[in-house]
């Protein structure tokens, strides 16, 4: 799976920021349908959009959109209008059950097929930020493999519960945390929520260092300048990278010498703490 790290989104109808994003070096470029667009604007974004995908070179940047929910009324004209273009994803918001996402997945297998394109190809990712997306995660998860990451929407779910959002944001921490849980159990990435403060940038790096301790693989993005803040973030340090391989190293020896926990800086060892640092490797090779 391609890492994502930063997801940057932006207008659909905004040609101007598309061309921005176009330039940037982001692991994943999303022109939004959704509720970045005016309702009166929607037909507007598509066109956009489609020219953009067809016309703009977006470097090393994964190119998806963001359609309308599976069953606004809105979602089959999104595709028909955009899939000429033919982005790398395709972003479901507001999901809340498998079959929604098996929509999705049927009309992209017709259109491959039709196409000569390999079957398979565009990816899924799918929001959930809704109660009932939560209470469903599990289904969800498990709906289609098209589908490579699962994204934590929070300014919705709250609307939804009718919390209110916090900066600690302990009011979404369950969900938060169901997220990356079930994610991993099925082999999905986890991308946390936006961070909507444009110009705290102390406070978005603190955000994505609670994301990485949790086992968030990447955050999205709303503005440009936080993209570098989180990529960062989301890429291991060259002290950590050095750390996971002394670790594994001294583990090999230890098991060699037929011990499976030892003491290394004053720290017990064991296995959970060898696929941990297995992990952060991975992170390294994948780029
Ligand atoms: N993607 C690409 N470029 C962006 C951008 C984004 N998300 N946000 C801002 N920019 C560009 C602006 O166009 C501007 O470039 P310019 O001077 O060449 O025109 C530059 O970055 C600085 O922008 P700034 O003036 O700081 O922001 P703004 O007031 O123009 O816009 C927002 C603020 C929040 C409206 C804008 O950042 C935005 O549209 N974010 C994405 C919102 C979104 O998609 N929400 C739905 C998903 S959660
Ligand atoms: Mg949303």
């Amino acid at each position: 799976m391609r890492p994502r790290r930063a997801l940057l989104f932006m207008p659909g109808d905004s040609e101007r920021k598309i061309r921005k994003a176009a330039a940037l070096d982001v692991d994943v470029v999303i022109m939004d349908l959704e509720d970045g667009v005016a309702w009166n604007r929607k037909e507007a974004a598509r066109e956009t959009v489609v020219e953009a995908l067809n016309a703009l070179d977006f470097g090393r940047s994964e190119r998806a959109v963001r359609l309308n929910p599976a069953g606004s009324g809105l979602e089959a004209d999104d595709l028909k209008a955009t899939i000429e273009g033919r982005p790398d994803a395709y972003v479901l918001p507001k999901v809340e059950s498998p079959g929604q996402l098996i929509w999705l997945d049927d009309i992209l297998n017709q259109i491959e097929t039709r196409n000569g394109w390999t079957r398979g190809g565009i990816r899924i990712l799918a929001i959930v930020e809704t109660a009932l997306g939560i209470m469903n995660l599990t289904e969800i998860a498990q709906a289609s493999r098209r589908v490579d990451a699962l994204m934590f929407g929070a300014e919705d779910l709250i609307g939804d519960i009718g919390g209110v959002r916090t900066r600690a944001g302990w009011e979404v921490f369950y969900a938060r945390s169901k997220l990356v849980t079930t994610a991993a159990a099925y082999n999905l990435q986890a991308i946390d929520m936006v961070f909507v403060d444009l110009h705290d940038l102390a406070g978005l790096e603190i955000e994505c260092r609670q994301a990485v301790e949790m086992g968030y693989q990447g955050k999205m993005a709303i503005h440009p300048r936080q993209v570098p803040v989180i990529q960062q973030a989301f890429s291991p340090s060259a002290e950590q990278v050095e750390t996971a391989r002394r670790l594994i190293e001294a583990y090999r020896q230890y098991q060699r010498s037929g011990s499976g926990v030892f003491v290394l800086d004053g720290k017990m060892v064991d296995a959970p703490m060898i696929r941990a640092a297995e992990r952060i490797l991975e992170k390294v090779e994948s780029k």
